[in-house]
C-alpha cells in the first residue's frame, strides 16, 4: 500500500471485532533526575493524593503569566508570558526558572527500548518475538486517527528480520513543537509552556518516591516545595496484541497504585496522572472528552488501569480529583458523554491499518505486508488529512532507527 484510507469509518465498525491481549510487562528501565539510563526500576513512583487548593504554577518561570493583558506595557503585549518575565527580570517571581526540565532536542530513536530488549533477550537467552516494536506513543498517534484528523505525525520504519521498527521523525517532531510555541496565546489563557509544567507540577504533587509505608509524613507534606523535574522516568515495556499483530510498545508510567504483584503474571496496579482544566460549559465539556480519547488510548496500550485527574481551574489551581477506570471510559463517553468516539472502532482501525483483516475487502494491505525487505518508510498523516501515506524513503539501510 502507499496509502491508508481513514474514511469510511464504517468499514471499521462492521464485521467481527478485532481480537486484543492484555499488555503484559516484559521489562523495564529508569531515567534518573539526570536523565541517565538504568536497566532498574529506581524511577518508579507511587501516587498519594495531592492536597487540594494547591497552586500549579509555584516555581514556574511562568508564574504570575495570567497578568491580565491591559496590565502589560505595551511593547510586552505581544510576548508570551514567559518572554514577559525575562524581559522584566526585576519582577520575577519567587521561585523563577526553578524548573528542571528535560532538553530533549535530541533524537534518541529507539536506543532505550533496543538496549532494554538486548538485555531483556540476554537474560532470557530468547529472542523477543514481535511483529512490531515501537513507542507507545507512535500506536498512541495511529490509533486515535478516526477520531482526530485534525493532528498530523510523521514516522520512521524499517524491518529488521520479521518485526518491524517504528520510531517519530524527530524533525518533524521539532518542527511542530516549534509551530506551536509561535502561536500567542490570548490574553488572560496560559501559555503552552505553562500548561506543560501545571502537568508536571501535578505529578510532583501526586507522587511520593516509595509506598506510603515508607514514606515519612514530612515529605509528603513537602511536595509542594520540591523542584518540579521531569528528567527522571519509569519506562515499561510489555507485549500486548491488537488483531493479528504481536506488539512490543515502551511508554513511560506514572506511577504505582499500590505496589507491584508479588506473581508475575498479576496485572499491575498502575495509575496515570493527568491534568485538565475544569468544564465549565458544554464547549468544555466536549473538549475534555476529546481529551478523553488519548488519557484512554495511551492508558490501553500499556495496560494502565486507572487515570488520576487533576481538574484546575483556568489559572491553574487543583480544585478536584477524578479516579477513571481505564476500561470504562469508552462506555462513558458513549452513554453520558456525546459520543464524539468510540473505543472499539480506534482498535479495528488499528488491526486493519497494521495487518489487513478479513472484513477489510477492497484489496488495500496493511503495513505488515507493505514494510518488506531492505529499506526505510516513512509513515506520514498530513494535518486534517484523511489518509495514512506509507512511503519507501530509502531502499536499503535502516537509517538511524536502529542502533
Ligand atoms: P498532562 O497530561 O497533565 O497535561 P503524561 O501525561 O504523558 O504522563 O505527561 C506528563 C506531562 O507532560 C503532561 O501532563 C504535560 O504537562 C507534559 N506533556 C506531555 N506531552 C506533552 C506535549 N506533547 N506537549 C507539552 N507538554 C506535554
Ligand atoms: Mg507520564
Ligand atoms: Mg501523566
Amino acid at each position: 500500500m502507499d496509502h491508508f484510507d481513514i474514511q469510511p469509518l464504517a468499514r471499521f465498525v462492521t464485521g467481527e471485532r478485532a481480537s486484543i491481549r492484555r499488555p503484559k510487562e516484559i521489562a523495564s528501565f529508569s531515567y534518573d533526575d539526570a536523565h541517565g539510563f538504568h536497566l532498574d526500576e529506581r524511577s518508579l513512583r507511587y501516587y498519594y493524593p495531592p492536597t487540594i487548593g494547591a497552586d500549579l504554577s509555584k516555581g514556574a518561570a511562568t508564574s504570575g503569566a495570567l497578568l491580565p493583558h491591559h496590565f502589560l506595557p505595551a511593547v510586552w503585549r505581544h510576548l508570551k508570558p514567559s518572554s514577559f518575565w525575562r524581559h522584566a527580570p526585576g519582577l520575577c517571581p519567587p521561585g523563577f526558572d526553578s524548573f528542571q526540565q528535560l532538553d530533549d532536542t535530541a533524537d534518541d530513536h529507539l536506543d532505550s527500548l533496543l538496549k532494554t530488549i538486548i538485555d531483556l533477550e540476554s537474560r532470557t537467552g530468547k529472542k523477543c518475538q514481535a511483529d512490531l516494536v515501537t513507542w507507545r506513543g507512535m500506536m498512541t498517534k495511529i490509533m486515535a486517527t478516526p477520531f482526530d484528523l485534525f493532528n498530523g505525525f510523521e514516522m520512521n520504519a524499517t524491518r529488521f528480520q520479521d518485526t518491524i521498527f517504528i520510531e517519530e521523525n524527530h524533525a518533524h517532531k521539532l518542527e511542530s513543537r516549534h509551530a506551536q510555541h509561535h502561536q500567542v496565546s490570548r490574553a488572560g489563557t496560559a501559555s503552552q509552556d505553562l500548561m506543560s509544567y501545571w502537568g508536571y507540577k501535578f505529578e510532583t504533587l501526586a507522587l511520593i518516591p516509595a509506598t506510603w509505608a515508607e514514606t515519612s509524613r514530612d515529605y509528603i507534606e513537602s511536595r509542594e516545595d520540591l523542584v518540579v523535574n521531569n528528567h527522571a522516568q519509569y519506562c515499561s515495556l510489555v507485549r500486548t496484541g491488537i488483531g493479528k499483530s504481536r506488539l512490543v510498545l515502551g511508554g513511560e508510567v506514572d506511577a504505582l497504585w499500590d505496589a507491584k504483584p508479588s506473581r508475575a503474571d498479576d496485572p499491575i496496579n498502575w495509575v496515570e496522572l493527568k491534568t485538565a482544566a475544569t468544564p465549565l460549559s458544554d464547549r468544555d465539556v466536549l473538549k475534555y472528552e476529546r481529551k478523553l480519547l488519548k488519557f484512554w488510548i495511551q492508558s490501553f496500550l500499556l495496560g494502565v488501569p486507572r487515570i488520576i485527574v487533576g481538574f484546575r481551574s483556568k489559572n491553574g489551581i487543583l480544585q478536584s480529583l477524578e479516579e477513571l477506570e481505564t476500561s470504562e471510559i469508552p462506555r462513558l463517553v458513549k452513554q453520558r458523554g456525546k459520543g464524539t468516539w468510540d473505543g472499539n472502532t480506534c482498535i479495528d482501525f488499528t488491526a486493519s491499518f497494521l495487518d489487513c483483516v478479513q472484513w477489510y475487502a477492497d484489496g488495500i494491505e496493511g503495513l505488515k505486508s507493505t514494510i518488506v525487505g531492505e529499506g526505510v518508510w516513512r509513515i506520514r498523516k498530513r494535518e486534517k488529512a484523511t489518509v495514512i501515506e506509507v512511503l519507501r524513503i530509502e531502499a536499503s539501510g535502516h537509517a538511524n532507527i536502529l542502533s
